[in-house]
């Protein structure tokens, strides 16, 4: 699972070229590369393992001179087959050193294949699946790059993005997307090609995207678009795309994680802005308009992780106020699991990054199989954007690094939205509606709050990042919530976390309680306060420490260890400040334990392979 960039023009342009591999760095970044070739043949290449800043201070020098060079392709990888070495990085090129390539997603016939290529005398040298292809290519070379691509691509499976060179033909470049995002932009004599529009944004206004089974072929200034399909040349609408400098500068925050929680209440402003009328207490929504006359009586809600977490919390809020049944799948299980077919189903895709790859593989098979389909995503324009029938984007502008927050505040207001919507077209009683848009209006200084507060969430966080261990135990809607608190505090800290229902604790959590496995729970003013009360007191009877999150100092002082206090909002809408809270938890416990937060271990910010 890698990201990939090409590209081929006449000018210099080495300084643009690790600016974009920076832009993609935000998705994988074990290791990069680049090769570039000239009119001469002449060849440079260079890998680093890491960070693009480490293949950067790599090149930089080397660069002065070879200014001249016209066609890059570029990389950056998200180790699957293979360690993160020089050896599995990327290019991988055939025995002959002639043909050179860029992949991302899986070969899944890559042990078939390699078979093959070993009885015909094919070596490897590392233990990717791309090395195959690159060997392949050279086997079954026949005429030029295009007519044997054609041939390889029959033999591969599974899904995949690739780009190739050819080392004797230094003008000819070709760029296969069989499945995963690929997206060109064409201007005069200047190609380029990635796996990410967002990647060229400051560059480029116009993009074409690439559907699935094309082919792009360049050969001199000329290029072509190809069907693998019907081997028929396409023509392709350009779109647009908006850069905005803010997306990526960190401005005077430590980590982009930090600023984007920080960013929440200008979002929130913006929601409120696009949606709603406080006057006539109306939610602004053609989409939902639409979505309300179809009258589904069943929900399905395909997710994966902080979306799903995200969903939970919707399923709540959709049974609640719509009174709509609601049920949610982790995307990974629902491809592969049997579905019953009935019309009066709705089902709905969620995803910051609209590329995930479990998510966009179910929304292809509800879509095989005729299913109305509808989705919330982030980024604009994204691959699971282009498939659905009706869509709302959650406007929580570029998310840039790993840890998913002010995206799932995105989600959770659509969601919210939708709920309401829906539910005021049925049985929700006016005045539940009534007070929960009027509430709406204190909704960013209900958040800021919780910023403005950060100082104290730092100083109880740095001390509980220290345990290995940490329970979080929430109940009805705030359990979703602390089922993401328990993923942010894993996914960038690495301690160990779990979330349960605080219904459970009794059923087998509570053995594991101790001194040294201190436990957060949530008991702000609403109807299970009183539930609350009795689980922070069997947890002390345990000697659990407790930190407590209320939004009103109550008499059970003597209690808890710590104590977090967020605003009191009606119950609806406390998901938000709380949802603060925990990101900013999660990222102090983070930053005391000096982790890489932006990019924690062994992650990407979106998953495109199965
Ligand atoms: O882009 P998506 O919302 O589809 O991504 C789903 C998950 O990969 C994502 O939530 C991931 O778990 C985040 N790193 C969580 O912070």
């Amino acid at each position: 699972m890698c990201w990939i960039f090409a590209y081929k023009w006449d000018k210099e342009a080495s300084s643009f070229l690790l600016e974009w591999l920076k832009n993609l760095e935000y998705r994988w970044y074990d290791s990069a590369w680049i090769c570039e070739i000239n009119n001469s043949w002449e060849f440079f290449l260079e890998k680093a393992v890491w960070k693009v800043s480490n293949l950067a201070s790599k090149v930089e020098n080397l660069w002065k001179d070879l200014t001249w060079f016209n066609t890059w392709i570029a990389h950056t990888r998200w180790a699957t087959h293979g360690k993160v070495t020089l050896e599995n990085t990327h290019p991988h090129y055939s025995k002959n050193e002639r043909f050179f390539i860029v992949h991302n997603w899986i070969i899944e016939n890559y042990i078939e294949l390699k078979k093959e290529l070993e009885e015909k005398g094919y070596t490897f040298y590392g233990e990717t699946d791309t090395e195959i292809v690159a060997k392949l290519i050279e086997e079954l070379f026949e005429i030029d790059l295009e007519t044997t691509i054609k041939k390889v691509f029959k033999k591969v499976t599974w899904a995949y993005a690739m780009a190739v060179i050819d080392r004797e033909n230094p003008n000819n470049l070709i760029w296969v997307k069989i499945w995963s995002p690929l997206v060109l932009w064409i201007s005069e004599n200047e190609f380029f090609l990635s796996s990410d529009a967002n990647a060229l944004a400051r560059f480029v206004k116009n993009y074409v995207n690439l559907d699935d089974w094309e082919m792009v072929v360049i050969k001199g200034d000329n290029y072509k678009i190809i069907s693998l399909d019907s081997g028929l040349s396409l023509e392709k609408q350009s779109e647009s795309i908006t850069y905005n400098e803010d997306n990526y500068s960190l401005w005077d925050f430590t980590h982009f994680m930090e600023k984007e929680i920080f960013q929440v209440p200008e979002i929130i402003d913006n929601f409120i802005k696009w949606r709603i009328d406080f006057e006539s207490l109306e939610i602004k929504s053609n989409t939902l308009e639409e979505l309300a006359a179809k009258d589904f009586k069943r929900i399905e809600i395909i997710a994966s992780w902080t979306s799903y977490n995200a969903w939970m919390t919707a399923s709540y809020l959709f049974e609640e106020l719509a009174s709509i049944p609601t049920t949610v799948y982790v995307s990974t299980e629902f491809k592969y699991k049997k579905k019953f077919i009935n019309p009066e189903t709705l089902y709905i895709f969620i995803s910051q990054s609209g590329e995930t790859a479990d998510s966009l593989e179910s929304l292809k098979v509800v879509k095989n199989k005729w299913w109305f389909t509808f989705w919330i995503v982030n980024v604009v324009g994204s691959s699971i954007a282009r498939l659905s029938d009706l869509w709302l984007y959650t406007h929580s502008w570029r998310e840039v690094w790993v840890a998913a927050t002010k995206s799932f505040i995105g989600q959770i207001w659509v969601l919210l939205i939708m709920a309401l919507y829906l539910g005021n077209k049925k049985d929700l009683e006016y005045t539940k509606y009534k007070e929960i848009i009027s509430s709406m209006k204190h909704l960013r200084d209900d958040v800021s709050m919780v910023l403005l507060n950060s100082n104290k969430i730092e100083e109880i966080a740095k001390k509980y990042a220290h345990y290995k261990d940490l329970f979080f135990l929430w109940r009805n809607i705030h359990y979703p919530m602390a089922m993401e608190w328990s993923l942010k505090c894993k996914e960038i800290t690495y301690n160990h976390t779990e979330a349960y229902s605080a219904w459970e604790l009794k059923h087998w959590p509570l053995s594991l309680i101790e001194d040294s496995f201190p436990t957060i729970l949530i008991n702000p003013e609403w109807k299970l306060k009183e539930k609350n009360i009795s689980t922070l007191k069997e947890v002390k009877a345990r000697d659990g420490k407790v930190v407590w999150i209320i939004t009103k100092w109550d008499e059970n002082k003597n209690l808890y260890d710590d104590v977090i206090e967020i605003p009191q909002t009606i119950e609806e809408l406390s998901i938000f400040p709380v949802s603060v809270a925990l990101q900013l938890f999660a990222y102090y416990m983070a930053k005391e334990l000096k982790r890489e937060i932006d990019k924690p271990r062994n992650l990407a910010k979106s998953v495109t392979v199965e």
